[in-house]
């Protein structure tokens, strides 16, 4: 099978999540064999997960090693075509016809299209890796809308005719499973679920995005955290919080703060929410301790 796009010295699974570190992010077995397969078959990769566990810097480390730029396209409600492919920027035309006095204006020249996310990765799909964030946020139309384009490539311009992409671009898209997606636009894609770290790598995330953490300290947060995250919470820490918690409690014990207490006294960056704080005040020393241990 054809190799849609080869990247020089990628070869595998390994060799992507090899890559992968090489750019500051980790990748287990399934996430680098997803994102393989993705770029290998000239698919659409899904990424679902709870917030914080690495999706969206996924989009980015691989375009970082494809050396694309990444075109990101954060999907929200109410968001429709208009802001995903093109405007007209009609100020400029009205200044353009103005000015022009009896003379003619093309105003639907290049000059006056403004290209948003995909358009870009379409007229430019060697060059761009398009990231369509939080696909769940948008409602179920524009949902309908992308799949017509994840299945042809090609745009509609009524002024200008059809935009086609002279081959698949690299797309990622991600969720954070606040409804399902349509089955249609699953089976388009390949899709990974991407859980928590296991405790290792969440340590070697840690290290690797916070230089100033000792093991020591990595080693206790992730555990920590890992408790933080058994307990039924609103919001659950993330890796990123992980990641400063860890930073924010080895700043304060340089300061002075002994451990345990360092990293009770930088709760508020890893637990956002007040009830949540409310609920794990009084088991927190225990879970600190146990994470010591
Ligand atoms: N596998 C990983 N390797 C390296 N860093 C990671 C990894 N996973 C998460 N991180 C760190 O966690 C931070 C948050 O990750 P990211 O923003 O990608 O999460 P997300 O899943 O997109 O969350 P959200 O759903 O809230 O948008 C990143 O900036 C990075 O520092
Ligand atoms: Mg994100």
């Amino acid at each position: 099978m054809p190799i849609r796009h080869s990247i020089v010295g990628i070869d595998s699974p390994d060799r992507l999540a090899a890559a992968l570190q090489d750019a500051q992010y980790i990748a287990d077995e399934g996430l680098s064999t997803a994102a393989y397969l993705a770029l290998a078959l000239g698919k659409p990769l899904l990424l679902e997960g709870a917030p914080g566990v690495g999706k969206t810097e996924g989009a980015k480390a691989i375009a970082s090693i494809l050396g694309r730029q990444l075109v990101r396209l954060q999907c929200y409600e109410g968001i429709d075509a208009a802001h995903a492919l093109y405007e007209w920027n009609y100020p400029r035309q009205m200044l353009s016809i103005r000015q022009a006095h009896d003379e003619y204006v093309n105003i639907y020249s290049d000059e006056f299209l403004i290209a948003r996310p995909m358009l870009d990765a379409l007229r430019h799909p060697r060059d761009t890796v398009l990231l369509i964030d939080e696909i769940d946020r948008a409602d179920h139309e524009f949902e309908a809308f992308l799949l017509e384009f994840l299945s042809d490539f090609s745009i509609s311009i009524p002024e200008r005719g059809t935009v086609r992409a002279t081959e698949h671009p690299v797309v990622v898209l991600t969720s954070n499973r606040t409804r399902e997606l349509h089955e249609a636009l699953r089976r388009r894609c390949v899709y990974h679920w991407i859980d928590y770290p296991h405790p290792a790598l969440e340590a070697q995330i840690v290290m690797m995005r916070a230089s100033t953490v000792a093991q020591d300290t990595a080693n206790r947060v992730v555990a920590a955290v890992g408790a933080l995250r058994a307990e039924p919470l609103a919001k659950p820490p993330g890796v990123a919080e992980t990641v400063e918690w860890a930073e924010a409690a080895t700043l304060l014990n340089h300061q002075g703060a002994p451990w345990p207490a360092a990293f009770r006294r930088a709760i508020g960056v890893a637990l956002k929410d007040h009830d949540d704080l409310l609920f794990m005040q009084p088991r927190l020393d225990q879970i600190l301790d146990e994470a010591a241990a």
